[in-house]
């Protein structure tokens, strides 16, 4: 009798131990689970966040270009044409003598060609005719020329690769970024030389940018919108970048990319 109520004894602890175990088990999972969603939602959260400033990013870009546009167009080419307007109705007013026709037609002349020389520069600025016709190795060539004009610094530039061959999309890319990191030397850096390669690494290819200028702390909220624009220029190219940079201690972007 003692010996089967023991063994009844033993059976309902053993089973109330396993019990306890399974609930216990049960909830653990239950809650590991619901933190791993939570975690999961969270990251899918961050990553639409990001979307979402890279797109306000280009949206604000579009806009300060189109102002910027705008604007130049105003100053250079619309006040002009005004001018040049006015001009050629003075041009018909009876009784004018053979040096003010002389004076006015000077002026028109000189107003429309300084309009179409604006023209020429806006349309340049938006999109270099010279990248269009010869490609992005050329379209670096002019680059290159036009920020060393500035003598501000050097610019040591290497390439290993056939930029040309590249399809135009991946073209436009390297160089909208190439034009911002140049932009963001000259205006930030207070550099002496920068180096600008192209090479071969394994299956892909990489550029490297370096300026030996002051260098910055690099942190999320430091991004402007030339650095976003970048990363948003590289993500479109599938591409990966590396950023090392620190007071005093210049920048360098390695940019790892396929074509697409
Ligand atoms: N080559 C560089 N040398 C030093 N500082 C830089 C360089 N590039 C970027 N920076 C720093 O990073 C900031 C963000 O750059 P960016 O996103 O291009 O915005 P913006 O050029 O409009 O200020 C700059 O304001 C500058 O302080
Ligand atoms: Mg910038």
């Amino acid at each position: 009798m003692e010996t089967k109520s023991e063994i009844i004894r033993i059976f309902i602890y053993t089973f109330l131990a396993f019990m306890t175990m399974a609930t216990v088990l049960i909830f653990f999972f239950y809650f590991s689970r619901k933190k791993i969603i939570k975690q999961e939602i969270e990251k899918r959260n961050l990553e639409v966040n990001y979307q979402k400033e890279i797109l306000k990013t280009v949206i604000l870009t579009q806009e300060t270009e189109r102002k910027r546009i705008a604007q130049d167009l105003h100053d250079e080419i619309s006040s002009k044409l005004n001018i040049v307007s006015l001009n050629s109705h003075l041009l018909i007013s009876p009784n004018l003598s053979v040096s003010e026709i002389k004076e006015i037609t000077a002026n028109i002349n000189k107003l429309t060609s300084t309009a179409l020389e604006s023209s020429r520069r806006i349309a340049h600025d938006l999109f270099p005719p010279v990248f269009e016709k010869f490609g992005l190795e050329a379209g670096i060539q002019e680059l290159i020329v036009e920020f060393k004009s500035t003598n501000q610094f050097d610019i040591q530039y290497s390439n290993q690769l056939n930029l040309n061959e590249f399809n135009k999309n991946t073209q436009l890319g390297l160089f909208r970024v190439l034009q911002e990191l140049l932009h963001n030397t000259l205006k930030h850096a207070v550099a002496n030389t920068i180096n600008i390669t192209f090479f071969r690494e394994k299956d892909t290819f990489c550029l490297l940018y370096t300026d030996d200028g002051i260098g910055f702390k690099i942190s999320e909220d430091k991004k402007g919108m030339g650095l976003i624009n970048i990363d948003s220029r590289i993500g479109l190219l599938n591409g990966k970048y590396f950023i090392k940079t620190a007071p005093k201690n210049g920048f360098e972007i390695k940019i790892i990319f396929n074509d697409l």
